[in-house]
């Protein structure tokens, strides 16, 4: 399968901070990739640099062979939104006032045709069976885990072709953490979704994922097939206490 995201030397700056440094990796097709690191290693700055919420120092970001983001050249984040690629934020940033039915029709904000966003409403409710029993309820009062799968099912609705997830089990329980990688799973598997995330939780990410990445200091140290990075010694040493 082909590469649909190819990050080339990137270097991203917070003023004197260098966040990034010469950062480079791709994401094939159908995959689920994962990138794993300590809290500050700049996990979050690398998806933020892929949706340009962040401008490059250095290097350029290619989706499906072009360019969409390099020091001279920054793709809107709307127009990276409308190529297919959808991001998670870390902390869930739901609408909290809103329904969740509400929450899931703003994600389809690209959506002009009611039909469709029905259908994908639909779908949705279907994989997440949590969310039709709470589709009039608020967000606020939905738990993390709901907040989570809704998160997710409001970046399904623009129905991306790359689903970038920002420490999708962040502050949830284990069996929580669990259900929704379960989730992420058959959605990758059931819709051909390639999914790119970043996770603090190194075991869960690496154990539900095809290709990983290690991250330290804004440096990516390794990366291997996600199962050799599970019995890689240095892994085990450092992210799973083992
Ligand atoms: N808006 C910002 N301004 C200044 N420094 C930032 C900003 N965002 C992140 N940083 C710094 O950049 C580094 C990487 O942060 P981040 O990408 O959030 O890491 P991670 O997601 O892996 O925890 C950290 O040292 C952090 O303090
Ligand atoms: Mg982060």
């Amino acid at each position: 399968m082909g590469e649909l995201l190819t990050i080339d030397n990137i270097s991203v700056d917070y003023g004197a901070i260098r966040a990034l440094k010469s950062v480079s990796m791709h994401v094939n097709e159908g995959d689920i990739v994962c990138l794993i690191g300590a809290n500050g290693a700049g996990k979050s700055t690398l998806l933020k640099s892929i949706v340009g919420l962040v401008p490059l120092s250095e290097g350029e970001i290619k989706y499906k062979g072009e360019l969409i983001s390099s020091v001279k050249h920054k793709v809107s984040t709307d127009n990276i939104a409308k190529r297919g690629i959808a991001l998670v934020p870390e902390g869930r940033r739901v609408f909290a006032d809103m329904t969740v039915e509400e929450n899931l029709d703003m994600g389809a904000f690209l959506v002009k045709d009611p039909a469709v966003i029905a259908k994908r409403k639909k779908e949705m409710y279907e994989f997440f069976p949590i969310l039709e029993a709470r589709k009039k309820q608020k967000t606020r009062s939905l738990s993390g885990g709901e907040q989570q799968m809704m998160a997710i099912a409001r970046a399904l609705m623009s129905a991306p072709t790359l689903l970038l997830l920002d420490e999708p089990g962040l502050g949830l329980a284990p069996l929580i953490v669990q259900e929704i990688f379960r989730k992420i799973t058959l959605i990758n598997k059931e819709n051909n979704l390639t999914v790119f995330l970043v996770e603090q939780n190194a075991r869960m990410a690496l154990k539900n994922s095809t290709e990983g990445y290690v991250m330290e200091n804004g440096n990516i140290v390794l990366e291997a097939p996600s199962k050799d990075l599970l019995v890689n010694e240095k892994v085990k040493r450092a992210y799973l206490g083992s």
